[in-house]
């Protein structure tokens, strides 16, 4: 029996954290699971309707760069414990406006310190930053990120997410705050919003519109399903040594070429249309500016000290997630509303 706690989960409305509040609120009834998300563009409640009623589960709006919000929760809350997710997680959007990414990813990640750095005194209560694989930079064809790699960052995002993984790691120093972090690799699963690949392709190939592909689309990203890396922060925040880095990843590369023709292969045969019928909407567009090309993850700490690894094939991974973005059109209809048309025309229109 776990001991009780009252985990406040940041940016727990998004795609990442619905998926881990789901598996926490289920999992651990003793514990009390406090969603902080400001619901910004990112943030929808409605990833989380199948546990808004659980006893266990409470959602309370809030901004993680407002010292005033973030004290007011831990104090009303009693917050024991952060996993904190709450970010501007895309690439694209770091590069039209970054000073976004340093406020929310490296000034809100410094006022949850600070506030618990003030509210806590022992050290069973966690800090758990949840960060990626970006930091590290980019790989060429041969090698893979691992928990010595230097950090490299590039893009405005992973500079900020660099940024928050040191914050964190010198309050632990300084201050003597317990911590843990993990880097992994790009997620892919259900609910995630479609300003990332997988989720936009997937809706333009259901709707015949074009598919833009950056540069040549030789790119190389390693996917984990979604649920895989929610299990991975589960064993971390339990079991994971305090003070240390965990890196997550799938052991799953594919170029973006290649895992375009999966998806029109999947999502054709579901839609019954004729094998590769939308390979025609492939567009290739101008490469994003600084575009890293390979990110590749080496989880064995991971696997040989947590015993973790990930329980879906890629394949059943892909599929399962083709079947329910196709199943789950009125979600899709609900966030591709006015504001979702606004940043696809900026984004791609002159592309
Ligand atoms: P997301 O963009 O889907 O969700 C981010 C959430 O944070 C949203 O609910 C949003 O409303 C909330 N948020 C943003 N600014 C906030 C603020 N100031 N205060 C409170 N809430 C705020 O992101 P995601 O893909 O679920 O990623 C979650 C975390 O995991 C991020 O920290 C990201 O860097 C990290 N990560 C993501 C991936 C990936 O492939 N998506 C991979 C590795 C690590
Ligand atoms: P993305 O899902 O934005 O994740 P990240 O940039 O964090 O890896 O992009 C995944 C890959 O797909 C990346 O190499 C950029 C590329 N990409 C496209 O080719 N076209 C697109 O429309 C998008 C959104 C991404």
């Amino acid at each position: 029996m776990q001991s009780k706690k009252n985990i406040l989960v940041t940016g727990g409305a998004g795609f990442i954290g619905s998926h881990l509040i789901k598996l926490l609120v289920n999992k651990y009834p003793q514990y009390r699971i406090i969603c902080f998300d400001k619901l910004t563009y990112a943030g929808n409640l409605e990833n989380l309707t199948e546990v808004e009623t659980a006893e266990n589960y409470t959602f309370v709006k809030g901004d993680i760069s407002s010292e005033e919000n973030v004290a007011k929760v831990f104090h009303e809350e009693e917050v024991t414990d952060v996993i904190h997710l709450a970010a501007e997680s895309h690439v694209d959007r770091s590069i039209s406006n970054p000073s976004q990414f340093i406020e929310t990813n490296v000034l809100g990640t410094t006022t949850l310190l600070n506030e618990a750095k003030k509210s806590w005194s022992s050290v069973e209560n966690l800090f758990y930053h949840v960060s990626t694989d970006e930091v590290f930079g980019s790989l060429g064809k041969e090698g893979f990120f691992n928990e010595e790699t230097s950090y490299d960052p590039k893009s405005p995002y992973s500079a900020s997410k660099a940024a928050s993984d040191h914050i964190v790691r010198a309050y632990g120093h300084t201050f003597g705050l317990s911590y843990v972090i993990s880097n992994c690799s790009n997620n892919y699963g259900a609910n995630q919003f479609p300003e990332k690949l997988i989720p936009l392709v997937v809706n333009n190939i259901k709707n015949s519109k074009p598919i833009p592909l950056y540069g040549t689309g030789d790119n190389i990203r390693d996917w984990l399903w979604v649920g895989d890396h929610v299990r991975a922060i589960d064993e971390i925040f339990h079991k994971g040594k305090r003070g240390e880095t965990y890196c997550v990843g799938g052991e799953n590369e594919w170029s973006n070429l290649d895992l375009v023709k999966l998806l029109i292969h999947l999502t054709d045969k579901h839609l019954d249309r004729k094998e590769g019928s939308s390979l025609g909407l492939i567009k290739f567009v101008t490469d994003r500016a600084g575009h890293d090309f390979r990110y590749a993850v080496n989880s064995r700490k991971l696997m040989e000290e947590l015993s973790w690894k990930p329980s879906l094939t890629p394949e059943e991974g892909m599929s399962q997630t083709v079947s329910w973005y196709m199943e789950n059109t009125e979600w899709m209809s609900r966030v591709t509303n006015g504001i979702y048309m606004d940043y696809y025309h900026k984004q791609y229109l002159k592309r």
